[in-house]
């Protein structure tokens, strides 16, 4: 028998991949499931990402091994994004990473950062994977509280009780998942105060800012020079294009080159086709990404629907691809999350997913069509916790 490595002991299978293979079950023998569970977007890319992805593959280096810093042309496409969306200006050479989506951005930054015994600042709710990669690099995750009642921001209070010598890194993500909530500016300004003080990375997880918002949000607009601060971001959500693991990351010069020291060890560039259909996603036009917005208003209509049929409360001024919706009966997240799936056919996540504070909630994605929503609305009719 092989004994697995420490870390593995405190780290279980990321829960989707285990609850999926339930559903898939069901689906398997004939259950009609509609999959409200995973924030998957199912519309296409822009069609110019498609053509372009499939021109570069007659290109002459196309199958080779490509750059640990990505093609040029891909670290201008993201230059010229932060410019365009966030007034963030990056340098080309310094300050931007691609990456094979932010997934992976989160353990090459725990790697490049984080020390076994260090404490490592998680929201909760939140990404699973925050904690799970903290744990994996054998370090401790410490969860901050984000309530309804401070909009879900940080309690600057909680932080200053939670922050001790240890206290390496602290995630943030706004726009927040699973809430949809947005960062408040002097929320912000404050953290920065904070990490300052502390010595602390801040680290904005940040996929969500260009679905149903009205401004994009990016941390590295708040930039002062005497902090580092590191950004994540994607183009699964913002692009339709989750399955083709692309992302980036982006801020000091310095921090990155520590992230470049682990990738760099750890993988050998990115299909030069993808980061040519990236480049081309990054250009998109405002048309294009607000008639995407659209059909997301209109599928989050449809699930509020759906949520004031469940007894579920829900705030509507929120971004990002999920509608966050309390329970107001007495039941727990993961019994009506069971009830939903077993008895009408629904994968609809439960929000203990993301920590405590979810407890009360479920998560629904946005990534399902409107007559799928619909044919759920008509399987609930009648529903009763
Ligand atoms: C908050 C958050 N961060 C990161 C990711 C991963 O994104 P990517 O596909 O870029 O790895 C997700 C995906 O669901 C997410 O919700």
């Amino acid at each position: 028998m092989i004994q697995t490595a420490e870390r593995l002991a405190q780290t279980r299978e990321y829960y989707f991949s285990r609850k999926l293979k339930e559903v898939d079950h069901l689906k398997a023998i004939g259950k009609p499931i509609i999959n409200l569970g995973v924030g998957s977007p199912d519309i296409q890319p822009p069609a110019d990402v498609i053509k372009s992805m499939i021109a570069a593959t007659a290109d002459d280096k196309a199958h080779q091994y490509q750059p640990y810093a990505g093609i040029r042309e891909f670290r201008e496409g993201i230059r010229s994004f932060y410019a365009s969306h966030y007034e963030v200006a990056l340098d080309v050479d310094k300050e931007i990473l691609p990456l094979m989506g932010s997934k992976e951005g989160i353990m090459h930054i725990s790697m490049a950062f984080v020390n076994p015994g260090d404490e490592v600042l998680v929201p909760d709710p939140g990404y699973p994977t925050y904690a799970a990669v903290t744990r994996l690099v054998q370090a401790k995750p410490v969860n901050y509280d984000l309530k309804a009642k401070h909009d879900w921001q940080p309690d600057l209070d909680q932080l200053a009780a939670l922050v001790t010598p240890r206290t390496k890194l602290m995630w943030i993500n706004y726009p927040h998942m699973p809430t949809g909530a947005n960062a408040k500016e002097e929320m912000i300004r404050s953290l920065i105060e904070f990490a300052k003080q502390h010595n602390i990375l801040i680290v904005n997880d940040n996929p969500y800012s260009l679905i149903l918002s009205d401004k994009p949000f990016s941390l590295l607009r708040f930039v002062d020079h005497n902090v580092q601060l590191l950004e994540l971001n994607s183009l699964s959500k913002s692009f339709n294009m989750a399955g083709w693991r692309i992302g980036m990351l982006c801020g000091d010069e310095d921090l990155i080159k520590s992230v470049v020291q682990v990738k760099s060890n750890m993988d050998s560039g990115m299909f030069y086709p993808i980061q040519k259909g990236a480049t081309a996603a990054l250009a998109a036009s405002s048309s294009w990404i607000s008639e995407l917005d659209e059909k997301y208003a209109h599928r989050r209509r449809l699930i509020w629907e759906l949520c004031d049929q469940l007894g579920l409360s829900y705030d509507k001024n929120t971004s990002g691809l999920f509608v966050w919706a309390r329970i107001k009966a007495d039941i727990k997240a993961e019994e009506l999350s069971d009830r939903l799936l077993h008895e009408h056919d629904m994968f609809v996540t439960p929000g203990t997913v993301f920590g405590d504070q979810g407890k009360a909630y479920m998560r629904f994605s946005l990534c399902v069509g409107s007559n799928q929503i619909r044919e759920c609305l008509g399987r609930t009719k009648a529903f009763e916790v």
